[in-house]
């Protein structure tokens, strides 16, 4: 009897399992190595100066970055530019209307990003975090605990995985695209190899450039991550050390006392 309620809660347990893969239509996400994660992670400063690349000369013709101001570039642990760099970089950028003269003007490095020039993508700021490539297993969300929530490794995908597959709705062309929602995405595929040309002389296939830009997205997307990893690091080397001070002071105040038992 009891073999067989065990047997049942397995089967149920299967077909509820299969119910889940099937209703979400997301594609399988690839776990990434990047160099940001784990407790000692980092960004990858030349990584991150590719990764503006990518999105300056291809991803910007369409999405916004509204919400990261552009003098954020020579942030030490971002992609430290230097400031005349990041300067040049604003200005080049298209112009803005000054709050206070309500009159155009070019972009300083204290503005922020332009926003989508294409009204129907998304900004891509906070993209990275947004969205999360793990799940599961069963809702429970171990597989982020281990691997993060892979907000890059989703970007990375939806930029890599495009089936080829190409469909008409109501006038507008689709996309197969495995790990986007639906499986149907209304972003042509935008990286083809050596599209752009690195100054570090780094390939440029769109397994690098995908790669690359989705590091810079989780840059934009938590720009203090090194800085709260070091906090959390000093805040534990504190903890241990006072814990030991604790212990041996515990230990000196009842010296006394647990010595007369023993005597
Ligand atoms: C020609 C315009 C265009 C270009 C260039 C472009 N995109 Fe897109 N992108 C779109 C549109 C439109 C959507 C919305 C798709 C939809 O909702 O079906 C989108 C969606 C996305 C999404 C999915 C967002 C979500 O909601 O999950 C990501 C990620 C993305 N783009 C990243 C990029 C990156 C990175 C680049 C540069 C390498 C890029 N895009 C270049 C037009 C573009």
């Amino acid at each position: 009897m009891i073999r067989k309620i065990a047997l049942t809660a397995a089967t149920a347990l299967a077909l509820s399992g299969g119910a889940v893969l099937a209703a979400g239509s997301e594609g399988h996400i690839e776990d990434h190595a990047f160099s940001f994660e784990g407790p000692f992670g980092k960004f990858d400063q030349m990584q991150l100066q590719r990764g503006l690349q990518v999105y300056t000369e291809v991803c910007s013709a369409c999405h916004g970055l509204k919400f990261v101001p552009i003098r954020t570039l020579s942030d030490e642990g971002g992609p430290a530019l230097p400031e005349d760099q990041v300067r040049a970089y604003a200005a080049s950028l298209s112009e803005i209307t000054d709050k206070e003269t309500g009159e155009d003007r070019s972009r300083a490095a204290t503005d922020h990003f332009p926003e989508s020039g294409l009204s129907n993508a998304p900004d891509l700021s906070l993209m990275a975090k947004a969205r999360a490539g793990f799940h599961g297993p069963y809702g429970s969300g171990i597989n982020q605990l281990f691997r993060g929530i892979g907000g890059p490794e989703y970007i990375y995908s939806v930029l890599t995985v495009y089936t080829g597959e190409e469909k008409e709705e109501a006038g507008s062309p689709f996309y197969g695209n495995t790990p986007f929602p639906g499986g149907w995405i209304a972003m042509t595929p935008p990286l083809s190899d050596d599209q752009v040309t690195y100054a570090d002389g780094h390939p440029s296939t769109v397994h690098h450039m995908a790669e690359d830009v989705s590091a810079f997205l989780m840059w934009t997307a938590e720009p203090k991550l090194m800085a709260r990893k070091e906090a959390g690091f000093k805040a534990v080397l504190f903890l241990i050390v006072l814990s030991t001070l604790l212990y041996l002071t515990n230990k000196r105040i009842w010296a006394g006392v647990k010595g007369k038992k023993t005597a």
